[in-house]
Formats: C-alpha cells, structure tokens, sequence
C-alpha cells in the first residue's frame, strides 16, 4: 500500500472550493490501494489531520466547513512519512509553486505541475506572455501594477515591458478603453473561482472594477471581452501528455462568476461539447500545445473562449489544479473518454 497524503484547504479564496474538491478525490480513491492520510490547511495556514473514518468522508457544499480535526504541530513530520502528496489546493498557496517548492525541499513526490510551470500557469500576465511566444491566440489585453504604497498611482506596463510610473486611474481606463474597446474583463493577475473578476460595459464602471480586483492583487489585467461559448479540454500526462474529448460551459449568469460556479445550479456542463469535429481537434491540439509550452507536468485543464460569430479559438487560462468535484469538468471529461474517477487518480499518482 502507498502512503498517500491529500492536501485541502488552503489559504486563499478558493479555499472552501478545495475542501469539496480534496473530499471528492478521498471518496474516490481505491482504499485497497492507499492508505490515506487526509490533511486540511486552514485559511490562517495552519495544519490539521481530518480524523473522521475515511470510509465515511462525503463530500460537502462548497461553503460547509469541516469538524473532527486534530492540529498537525509539525507538518513536515507528517509529511516525511509519506509516499506520494496529492496537494488538492487551488489558487495562491497551492496551485502556484509554493507548496510545490516546499514537497520538492522534503523529496516527496507529488501530483500536477513542478514550481515553474505552477507559477507560470497562476499568474494570468505571465502565462500570456509565453503563450503569445508560443503562437496561441489569446484575448488582447492592458497590464497593470497598482502601487501599494501610493493610492491612485498605477504602473501601465506596456507590450515590452516598459514601466510607465504614476499613472492615474482615468489614464488608465482611457488607455485601456482605447487599445481594447468595451466590455472588458478586469481580473486580478493571480485568480481563481471568478474572485475579484467583473464585467465592464460602462465606461464609468471601469475605475471601481479596477479598484476591486486590486484587492485580491497587484497585478490587474483588463482583457477584451469575447462574445464567446466557453470549451474546456482536459490534459494528462508527463511525456507526450493526451487530451481529452472537449466540454462546455453554459454559465447561467452574465458570465461564469463565483456564483454561476456554485451556487446557481442552472449553469451546465456539457460533454462533449455540441461542436464541430473539426474546431474540437484544433482546440484539442492547442491545449496540448499549451501544457507542453508551460511545462506542465500531470495535469492542467485548459480553458476555451470560442467566438459565438466567427468561431475564432481563444486561449482563456490554464488550472494546473482544477476543480475535482465528481461533477468537476476535469474528471467528467475522462470519464467520458473511458477513464473513469479512479482510474484516473491511480495515473495521476503513477506519474507522480
Ligand atoms: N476575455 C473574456 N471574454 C469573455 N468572457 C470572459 C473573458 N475573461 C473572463 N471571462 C469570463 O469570466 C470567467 C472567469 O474568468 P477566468 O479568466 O477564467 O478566471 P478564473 O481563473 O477566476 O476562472 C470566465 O469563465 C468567463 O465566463
Ligand atoms: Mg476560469
């Protein structure tokens, strides 16, 4: 038996979201197979065993919090006496490199992405800038610093990298509204779940939605907004990673926000995605293109704008550790290319 610890929790804003997704991969895995430490992290970063009967643990709504935990003093302690880690984390803390980097310091093997490709993949800039270098077509967009020692001075960072220092924020909106027209969609750098994400058709909303992403970071992009059907692809593997059949969205608000996410149980996930055959293997072959560019290694999903006029493929984001609720995205989709939850977890732990 493989000592397997999975990781959930986290610290940052999806942290409710990688409690359902942590307790679906625990339901799911082969109990013949693993002998399962489950571990929490709780907002604050503090360690816990989840002591309940692993045969018992159900998944929960998102939002639920858990009882029967046992603080953790030393978590390397219980971390050296283990296998393999599945760190089930998403966002900053766990699906950007961080406790990557510290499994890597331990020797421990572990599920998804190694450090750089993390990085890369969480920071929304920096993911965009290399895949432009890769040739992948991506919404246009403006980049942003906000100074946080100055209000109202931002830093415009222009298609080289130049700085441009004390910008204020109707230079900004000006700037952006004129490279990129309206909508836009603001989004902090480092997101996940939709936090801090908002949709500008209103020139004067601009600066508040500028202002509400800055609280999640530091880094903001405004992006074109893409009248667009929304297409996921699944990726798996280390070499010569395979995609899966393709899936959509129906987002049953505006747009696929927090609460479209979670809450609203109108928004459908359909697999496959009711598309051409032709437009799917292009997608397909873009989302390997793209995990190979990021050096991703296990997973990633990787996530589609598809133009409801023109059918032009926009790449939107790549999640190294994507929702895995069993009505996640990520696993349906290889469910329905035969590889069903479990099996799927026995190879993501096999190329760890
Ligand atoms: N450029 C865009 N055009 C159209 N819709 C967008 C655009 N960017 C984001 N969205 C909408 O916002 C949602 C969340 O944005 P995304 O970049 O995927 O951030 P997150 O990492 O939080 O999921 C998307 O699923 C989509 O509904
Ligand atoms: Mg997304």
């Amino acid at each position: 038996m493989k000592k397997l610890g999975v990781i959930f929790g986290g610290k940052s804003t999806e942290h409710d979201v990688s409690i359902v997704s942590g307790l679906s991969v625990i339901k799911n895995l082969n109990k013949e197979k693993y002998e399962i430490t489950p571990i929490y992290m709780s907002k604050d970063g503090d360690w816990f065993l989840y002591t309940k009967d692993i045969k018992q643990i159900e998944t929960i709504e998102v939002g639920e919090q858990l009882t029967e935990l046992q603080k953790i003093d030393n978590p390397f302690e219980v971390l050296k006496g283990l296998d393999v880690v599945f760190p089930v984390l998403h966002g900053l803390y766990g699906e950007d490199g961080t406790i990557q980097g510290m499994l890597e310091l331990l020797n421990i093997p572990y599920v998804g992405c190694k450090v750089l490709s993390s990085s890369i993949c969480m920071d929304k800039a920096y993911a965009k800038m290399l895949l432009e270098k890769a040739g992948i077509n991506q919404a246009d967009f403006v980049f942003i610093k906000a100074e946080n020692t100055e209000p109202n001075k931002f830093i415009y960072i222009d298609e080289n990298l130049n700085f441009n220092y004390d910008e204020t924020i109707e230079n900004i909106c000006d700037k952006a509204i004129s490279k990129l027209g309206l909508p836009v969609f603001v989004k902090p750098s480092n997101s996940g779940s939709s936090v801090g994400i908002t949709k500008v058709s209103q020139k004067e909303n601009l600066p508040n939605a500028i202002l509400n992403a800055v609280q999640f970071d530091n880094k903001i992009l405004i992006e074109k907004g893409i009248n667009a059907r929304e297409i996921e692809c699944s990726v798996l593997g280390n070499y010569k990673p395979e995609s899966s059949c393709v899936g959509e969205v129906i987002p049953a608000e505006e747009f696929y926000d927090f609460n479209a996410k979670y809450h609203n149980s109108a928004s459908k996930i359909i697999i496959p995605a009711q598309i051409d055959e032709e437009l799917s293997n292009e997608i397909r072959k873009m989302a390997i293109k793209a995990y190979e560019a990021l050096d991703c290694k296990g997973l990633a999903r990787i996530d589609f704008l598809v133009d409801k006029n023109t059918n032009k493929v926009y790449l939107s984001e790549i999640n190294t550790m994507p929702g895995f609720t069993s009505i996640s995205m990520y696993p349906q989709l290889w469910e329905k290319c035969g590889k069903p939850y479990s099996k799927l977890l026995d190879e993501l732990i096999e190329n760890a």
